[in-house]
């Protein structure tokens, strides 16, 4: 069965890409099908984007005018636009002899996950598109910080996550990873602030609070982005630097003082970067994600600042994404394992030539565990433990799981491991050169791969079966931590006697910690828990990694003193990742549900629309609609 898939696919693959041989642009690779947008880009697709918006935080919307350039392909008589949570107001069109005139659109029947499909009639003479629009106060993109909840509490904030079909709800445009164009911008905000995008940026804030930007390499929707608010900026080398609420800025510069030296390792790995700068921003705590790859500029929660630059493998991540994802983009997002896993295996090597392989293989290791609690979570039977997903008619969200991140990761170390690295770089280095600014799908990535082994190497990985099937293959990988293996002796020679002596962990990052607590009991006995925190501090802890598993480990110990600070960081904090588990661990009791609804009370109006939305579905949280 999945050998015809495969080769169904193969043909179908081969068949879009000699169609479209003849005309070398950045629509070669579209994506036939993509199930989670109403586009046709086989009909007419857009080329470019020309955004003239401004802000307006008193209402929380965005209005403005998008103007579109396409391609008409046929004899397209329509243009489709996805739009989400979008109020149109207008639409006109510059006609080739330049004269421009209001034209009768339509909107299609509402989709509660893909929104409305924007239909735009077009003929031979349609040069131009210009569509009047305002985002609602509930667009789940955006999310506005009143001042009393950004660091600073003087200057509000805004902050957009277009990933993975969110684009839509900000912007009237063609919403699949499929379709790249690109974009210009103006953006006008209140002059207290200052706008930056996904694109080339200022370093300053004018006095006008109007912002010019320019995105000249071809993108696909999912990373458009924007934030206002007050950010200054500090540079890290000539092309890389850091922008962050302004007396967060010293520590920032320092955390992320490495970025330039992995910025030169990536390159030696798997060739130039593409996209000239390589910013990145500091958002407020409620950024839902721990990091977003918007091009150019990287957008990253606070919490990666802990002080001894330990968390900044999640730079390496979003910088590995540079290549894997934003120059050879998933298709659709069934393909995203070929996003997130072949970015999770780039993020390791960049990490192994900065730090060492003892240092790379513990990340290794807290993949494998994170990997096995999905598979548990998911059910290893489950459909959605397959690296190539089908998530038509479900919100792609759904396939955000550490399968294609993590699985995705351990198929491609076998591959290394089979092949050999040297003969594996050489490949990959040619791989991103050749593919880049097109879409990649799974078929057409394992037609490239396939050749390069002998057919007994390939009866040994064992590829249908890492894609199309569920569960994790005999053949996983296994890695090999020393320092983590160091730690389960420290946690075994202490746990029975409860005496913890603190000056054999010294020089123990936050890895191992991790490895640590994660390696205790769920339950621990409640005097083995205090004393861990009256040796080690665990409940002060103001390393968010440490206290998102200490959180854990003390709701399934029943471990009171450390609730008031798990308090505290709930509300602060709305990062998803971080949210998700600790939430999830309280509704198992009566007592907890009742502290998990009166922690939500406060912490909800602090998360972003898209931690909100998978909060609300853990707690049956029925919002009031706005
Ligand atoms: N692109 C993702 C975030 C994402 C994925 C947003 C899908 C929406 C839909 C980003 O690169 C990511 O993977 N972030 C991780 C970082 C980690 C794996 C180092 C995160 O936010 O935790
Ligand atoms: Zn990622």
């Amino acid at each position: 069965m999945n050998k015809i898939i495969l080769g169904f696919s193969l043909i179908l693959c081969l068949a879009v890409s000699c169609k479209n041989k003849t005309k070398e642009s950045h629509q070669e690779h579209i994506a036939a099908g993509d199930p989670h947008s109403f586009a046709k880009p086989n009909e007419a697709v857009i080329t470019h984007l020309s955004l003239d918006i401004e802000t307006d935080f008193e209402k929380k919307i965005i209005a403005g005018r998008a103007d579109i350039s396409f391609e008409r392909k046929k004899d397209a008589k329509e243009i489709i636009l996805d739009t989400k949570q979008l109020t149109i107001d207008s639409v006109q069109i510059t006609e080739k002899n330049r004269s421009r005139h209001k034209v009768n659109f339509k909107l299609g029947e509402k989709d509660s996950v893909l929104g409305t499909a924007l239909h735009i009639p077009i003929d031979d003479e349609t040069g131009q598109i210009h569509v009047y629009y305002k985002t609602s106060p509930g667009a789940e993109a955006l999310q506005w910080l009143t001042p009393e909840q950004t660091q600073d509490k003087k200057y509000p904030c805004l902050l957009t996550q277009s990933q993975a079909i969110n684009a839509r709800t900000w912007i009237p445009v063609q919403d699949g990873p499929g379709i790249r164009f690109t974009y210009d911008a103006k953006v006008k905000v209140p002059s207290t602030l200052i706008a930056l995008m996904s694109a080339e940026n200022p370093q300053r804030k004018n006095e006008t609070g109007i912002y010019h930007f320019k995105m000249k390499q071809p993108i696909p929707a999912y990373l458009l982005a924007l934030s206002v608010g007050n950010f200054g900026f500090s540079p890290i080398s000539e092309r890389c630097g850091v922008y962050a609420a302004p007396e967060m800025l010293e520590k920032c510069k320092y955390e992320l003082t490495e970025t330039e030296k992995m910025i030169q390792l990536a390159e030696n790995l798997y060739g130039k970067y593409a996209w000239d700068r390589y910013d990145i921003l500091i958002l407020p705590p409620s950024f839902p994600f721990g990091g977003m790859e918007n091009p150019r500029l990287t957008f990253a929660t606070p919490t990666i600042i802990a002080g001894d630059r330990s968390l900044v493998t999640l730079i390496a991540h979003e910088l590995a994404h540079s290549w894997s994802g934003n120059l050879v983009t998933n298709s659709t997002w069934n393909d995203f394992w070929l996003n997130e896993g072949f970015t999770v295996y780039f993020e390791y090597r960049i990490m192994e030539a900065l730090q060492g392989r003892d240092y790379s293989e513990m990340l290794v290791t807290l993949s494998l565990q994170d990997l096995h609690l999905a598979l548990k979570d998911l059910g290893e039977t489950s459909p959605d433990t397959r690296l190539k997903l089908d998530l038509k008619g479900r919100n792609p969200d759904e396939g955000v799981t550490d399968i294609a991140y993590n699985k995705g990761y351990f198929f491609l170390r076998l591959m290394e491991e089979t092949l050999g690295r040297e003969k594996w770089d050489t490949f990959l280095k040619t791989y991103f050169t050749e593919n880049a600014f097109k879409t990649m799908n799974t078929e057409a990535f394992l037609k490239k791969v396939t050749p390069l082994f002998s057919p007994e190497q390939l009866s040994k990985i064992k590829i249908e079966e890492w894609v199309y099937k569920p569960g994790l293959p005999q053949n996983c990988p296994k890695p090999q931590s020393v320092l983590f293996a160091m730690a389960d002796t420290f946690r075994q020679q202490h746990f029975e006697k409860n005496t913890w002596d603190a000056n054999g962990t010294k020089r123990w990052n936050t890895h191992i910690w991790v490895h640590f607590l994660r390696g205790l009991p769920s339950p621990t006995p409640l005097e083995k828990m205090a004393s861990l925190d009256k040796v080690f501090h665990f409940s002060q802890s103001q390393n968010a990694e440490i206290q998102a598993i200490w959180f854990e480990k003390s709701l399934q110990s029943g471990y009171e003193p450390a609730y008031p600070a798990m308090r505290v960081f709930l509300t602060e904090v709305g990062r998803r990742k971080f949210l998700m588990p600790l939430y999830k661990e309280m509704i198992k009791t009566e007592k907890g549900k009742a502290m998990a609804q009166d922690i939500y009370k406060t912490a909800r109006a602090n998360y972003h629309p898209i931690s909100q939305m998978s909060v609300d579905e853990v707690l049956r949280y029925h919002p009031l609609p706005n």
